[in-house]
């Protein structure tokens, strides 16, 4: 193991800090997995599965208050308070670190401080980049070693190179002959990037996005600062490919917000004859331009990280076959003979369960067996339709982008950008129903522009103009193609209209269509979308009214839907785009015209 100066005396100066027992450098070996599994077994905090039925498993359930993402105990303390923008909660740096400094200080007594030398990306990658998390959770550990690339290989690549230093405790220390409890968290939280140093600390929380420092807060908040200063892009994004039958492969990167299908689009079971759908990524996209001009993609993950409620062999298959072994569960339910369970995994709900507080379910129960936010973490390359240029350092060419919501009303099910300007607007636009993947709020259609509300590290007028400025920088005829979708609207009983999951690649077949310069489209104020009959329908149970519906969008509604955009763009003052201004202006034109 190479350790160099800068990183040791990191870990030192946070020791000291932190004050553990002891330190643990993770070597990343399955030895190392199984030991912290131990730990976590003796202390009644994780659960080994039934290894016939799910072998190399474990299961945890957290703290009933720890759950999810805390959006507001989320901040950016950029040293201006301008920098970080009116979407995210600022604080002074100085003042932000006095504070953690005092809740860090001895923070990890009576445990060990583990130090995850991890990278985000292949190794080696010239897209990739390393970050080194400290923990006191072994559950930490465990799970990053599933969503990272992580241990001594990862230190022999970075040398004396640059690194995320990511601090993380759980703020439970065992003082005072204190007992340890099965999910050690603390009431106050404080996830917090420091964006000109590039580092994160984050306390009080063991949950997946507050706790994984990998994945939101160095892979999209602190990475989106790299990419505005260096020239590339850090989203919220899944990856796939996509291959017609005639055997052209096309890439495709999507933005959605939280728990809107992202995982289900990523590893589609396409429902027409022919088309192939393969798995890059499921959350996460780094895109840099490649020596030709085009944008590569890479998934900076290693893992999926997935909402378990609804997913299941009809809604996804390839997800339930990722997770079959070496899989870790948290939040869902417990079966009677050692397996999980969660709703909507299975049509007949099993008799009787062991829900994620510990107490006996049954059917007739009123609460849900599983968290709305349980998770699986599973690795990717056991997806049966992992892509075989997943980890290719160079990334995969992007063709398309895609935006959309989860949206019953206003928005169509499919829309194709005019210009890279326009789809930077469309994207700007987006908005969509909250889900239970952040805490609050749930239902409430709020917007969240490129899907990035709570994972944007700066100021979001200024991330607009990053997105145009990469526009405006490459050659037009190679950049990838910009699309809005919305798999989610709703007819006057409440019912989707558009059976979504493995029909969704109707949609792409369009898409891959329009790639193609085929001229099947109609032209509406708010973009293009597929001329009458050239979206695949056959064999669907959609009449011509039903594809109607998908796509209406009356004057007035559209004009109120631009006229709410702008009153919500004031948010950002003098550092929107005058770009964005003059889309709103030029597509209020084209619906008055109508
Ligand atoms: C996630 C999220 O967990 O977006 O991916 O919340
Ligand atoms: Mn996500």
């Amino acid at each position: 193991m190479t350790i160099s100066k800068k990183l040791q005396k990191w870990v030192d100066e946070c020791a000291n800090l932190c004050k553990p027992d002891s330190i643990h450098w993770c070597d990343g070996s399955e030895e190392e997995y199984q030991n912290m599994a131990q730990l976590l077994i003796k202390n009644g905090s994780a659960k080994k599965l039934n290894e016939s039925k799910r072998p190399n498993c474990y299961y945890s359930a957290s703290d009933p208050s720890d759950v999810a993402r805390v959006e507001d105990r989320t901040f950016i303390c950029s040293k201006n308070k301008d920098d970080a923008g009116p979407t995210n909660n600022w604080k002074d740096p100085e003042e932000m670190k006095k504070i953690l400094n005092g809740l860090f200080d001895g923070c990890m007594k009576g445990r060990t401080m583990y130090v995850i030398p991890f990278s985000m990306g292949p190794l080696g990658s010239n897209i990739a980049h390393i970050g080194v998390q400290l923990t006191d959770s072994p559950y930490v550990v465990m799970n990053m070693k599933i969503m990272t690339r992580m241990g001594s290989k990862v230190l022999d690549i970075l040398g004396d190179g640059d690194f995320v230093p990511c601090l993380h405790s759980v703020g439970y220390p065992l003082t005072d002959g204190k007992k340890d409890v099965a999910w050690p968290c603390n009431k106050e939280k404080y996830i917090v990037h420091f964006p000109e140093e590039r580092s994160i600390w984050s306390f009080g929380s063991g949950y997946g996005g507050n706790a994984l420092l990998g994945k939101k807060c160095f892979a999209l908040r602190i990475a989106s600062v790299m990419a505005r200063d260096q020239g590339w892009m850090a989203e919220h994004m899944l990856i796939v490919g996509i291959t017609s039958p005639e055997g052209v492969k096309k890439y495709i990167a999507a933005a959605f917000p939280s728990a809107c299908g992202k995982t289900n689009l990523a590893m589609l079971t396409p429902s027409i004859p022919g088309w192939k759908v393969e798995t890059v990524g499921d959350d996460i996209a780094w895109m840099k331009f490649g020596e030709d001009g085009r944008l590569y993609a890479i998934n900076p993950e290693y893992g999926f990280f997935g909402v378990a409620p609804g997913t299941s062999m009809d809604t996804n298959g390839n997800a339930m076959k990722s997770m079959e072994k070496n899989s870790y569960f948290t939040n869902v339910a417990l079966t009677e003979d050692g397996d999980v369970w969660w709703e909507g995994m299975t049509k007949d709900k099993p008799k009787h369960l062991t829900d994620w507080h510990g107490k006996e379910w049954t059917p007739d129960s009123e609460t849900p067996s599983s968290h709305p936010n349980s998770r699986f973490t599973a690795p990717a390359s056991q997806c049966p339709v992992i892509d075989k240029d997943w980890e290719n350092p160079k990334g995969v060419p992007i063709s398309a982008i895609l935006f959309g919501g989860r949206r019953a009303t206003v928005v169509p099910l499919v829309n194709e950008a005019l210009s890279w300007q326009h789809g930077t607007f469309l994207g700007a636009s987006v908005s969509s129903e909250m889900t239970a993947a952040a805490v609050g709020g749930k239902g409430q259609v709020r917007h969240d522009p490129f899907a990035m509300l709570p994972f944007c590290g700066y100021h979001m007028g200024d991330y607009f103009n990053h997105w145009l400025n990469i526009g405006k920088k490459a050659d037009a005829s190679k950049l990838p193609k910009i699309f809005y979708v919305n798999w989610f609207r709703k007819d006057e009983n409440g019912k989707f209209i558009w059976p979504g999951y493995g029909e969704n690649i109707r949609v792409l077949k369009w898409i891959f269509e329009r790639l193609d310069g085929k001229n099947n489209f109609e032209d509406k104020p708010y973009g293009r979308i597929p001329a009458k009959n050239s979206l695949d329908i056959s064999g669907l149970k959609l009449g011509e009214k039903d594809i109607d519906k998908l796509f209406d969008i009356s004057i007035e509604d559209g004009i109120s839907e631009a006229l709410e955009l702008r009153e919500y763009f004031k948010k950002f003052g003098d550092k929107l785009p005058k770009e964005l201004t003059k889309e709103l202006d030029d597509l209020q034109e084209r619906y008055n015209k109508l």
